[in-house]
Order: C-alpha cells, then sequence, then structure tokens
C-alpha cells in the first residue's frame, strides 16, 4: 500500500485538486484507491458525492469529524481491505504536533504551491517547518514539490526552484492554470477521465507526477527488501 499525503498549511494552492486528481488517476487504473478527507471544509468528500456511478469507486473516508459516541475512531479510519493507494487531503494550517502525526504515516509528501511571491514566501516557511519538526528524513518520507496553476516559466518560478535545490528537494512538475481542473471537479472526475483533446497537455504535464509517484514506490519496496 502507498500512502501519498497533498500538504501545504496554504489555503487554495490546489491541495484538493491534486489529491482528487491522484485518486481518480489510480482508481481508472484498477486500483482499489481510498480518498481520506481530513479538511473541515469537506471538498474532496464533496467532489466523492458527485462521482458519476459507472466511474470506478473510490473509498472515501471523512477523517476530519470526530466520530460519533457509537464508534472508535480507528473503525472511522478502516480502509477495505487490499486497499492499494491511500490519498490524504489534508486541510491548511497544519503545523507542530498535528505535522508530525501526518508526517509518520504516510510514505509521500507532495506539497503544491502557487508560483506567487505571496505563496512561494509562505511555502518556504511552511517546507523549513516539514523538514525541521516533521524530521522527515529520519522517518524515510519522500517529498516533492509541484508548481500548481502556473502561467509562464516567470522570475517568480525561478526562485522557488533556487530554494528547492538548495534544500535538495525536487520540482518535480508544473501544472498549468486551466479550467479543466475546474471542470473535472464539478464532474467527481479527474483530468485523466476527461475526454477532451485539449486535456492532453495537462496529462503530459500529469505525467512527471505519475512517474515520481512510481520511482518513489519501487525504492520504498527496495529499501523495505533491505531490512533486515
Ligand atoms: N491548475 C489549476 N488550474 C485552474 N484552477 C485550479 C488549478 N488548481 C486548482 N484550481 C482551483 O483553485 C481553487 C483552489 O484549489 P483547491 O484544490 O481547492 O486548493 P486547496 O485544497 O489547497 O485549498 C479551486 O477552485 C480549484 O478548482
Ligand atoms: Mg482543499
Amino acid at each position: 500500500m502507498q500512502k501519498i499525503i497533498v500538504l501545504n498549511s496554504k489555503g487554495g494552492c490546489g491541495k484538493t485538486t491534486i489529491a482528487t486528481n491522484i485518486a481518480s488517476y489510480y482508481a481508472q487504473q484498477g486500483m482499489k484507491t481510498a480518498l481520506m478527507d481530513y479538511d473541515p471544509q469537506g471538498s474532496s468528500t464533496r467532489w466523492l458525492s458527485l462521482r458519476p456511478k459507472e466511474k470506478e469507486t473510490i473509498f472515501g473516508v471523512q477523517a476530519s469529524s470526530q466520530p460519533g459516541s457509537t464508534q472508535t475512531r480507528a473503525f472511522q479510519l478502516r480502509l477495505p481491505p487490499g486497499t492499494e493507494r491511500v490519498v490524504i487531503d489534508a486541510p491548511a494550517g497544519i503545523t507542530g504536533q498535528d505535522l508530525v502525526n501526518f508526517v509518520c504515516q504516510v510514505d509521500i509528501i507532495l506539497i503544491p504551491v502557487l508560483p506567487s511571491p505571496i505563496d512561494i514566501h509562505a511555502a518556504t516557511g511552511f517546507i523549513k517547518d516539514l523538514l525541521l519538526v516533521g524530521k522527515i528524513r529520519n522517518h524515510g518520507v519522500r517529498v516533492a514539490v509541484l508548481a500548481n496553476r502556473v502561467r509562464e516559466n516567470t522570475l517568480v518560478y525561478q526562485s522557488l526552484k533556487k530554494f528547492l535545490n538548495s534544500l535538495k528537494l525536487p520540482l518535480i512538475a508544473s501544472l498549468r492554470d486551466t479550467q479543466h481542473y475546474v471542470q473535472a471537479a464539478e464532474r467527481g472526475i479527474g483530468v485523466h477521465e476527461l475526454w477532451i483533446k485539449r486535456a492532453e497537455q495537462d496529462l503530459l504535464q500529469w505525467q512527471h507526477i505519475l512517474a515520481w509517484l512510481e520511482d518513489s514506490r519501487a525504492e520504498l519496496i527496495a529499501r523495505q527488501r533491505h531490512v533486515p
């Protein structure tokens, strides 16, 4: 099982968009996929409720609310046996112990960043926190950043690249700003399920993310084999 969290302390950078697109891609590929919504705003739960019946099922977990009196937290968070991919949609503003708790339970952290000066500034602070507080490298979690809603190769974007280079974190992809994401979100699907010729450009951009996720999985399996 591979657990992927889409994380950034800032709202509106594309966490739900990335999480729902990854989940729908894996489901469409025939993998048993779960989507855990830790955000009280419930955007990915809503997306799941819009998902057409004929599309591959994604198991949804509403993880932001506390369980009712007849349920335990473990029961609330249970996944169907044989789940192959778990995608976690995180809320904005996670810091401190909450951040550590998330980091400890995942294999991969994806951080979407908008290429604006304000967002990059906030993201650099968040990433420093994550590396420090989350002790990522001790947990063997792989971290990558992706630029979202990119309009052009701006100077701002270059400064994000430079910062990530200094931390040896990869910038694995840039997703362009397009209504395709908005249209897909309204229909409970991902861009991989949109049959629009123009979305081909977006699928090409997604190839970088999917290839990196696959690499990370292969590396994790190799590492687990080497554990005595
Ligand atoms: N690449 C993109 N192109 C166009 N709109 C986007 C893109 N990514 C996200 N959006 C839109 O931006 C808004 C915020 O994205 P969302 O995924 O909800 O962010 P978050 O979960 O981090 O708050 C949403 O309306 C979403 O449809
Ligand atoms: Mg969200």
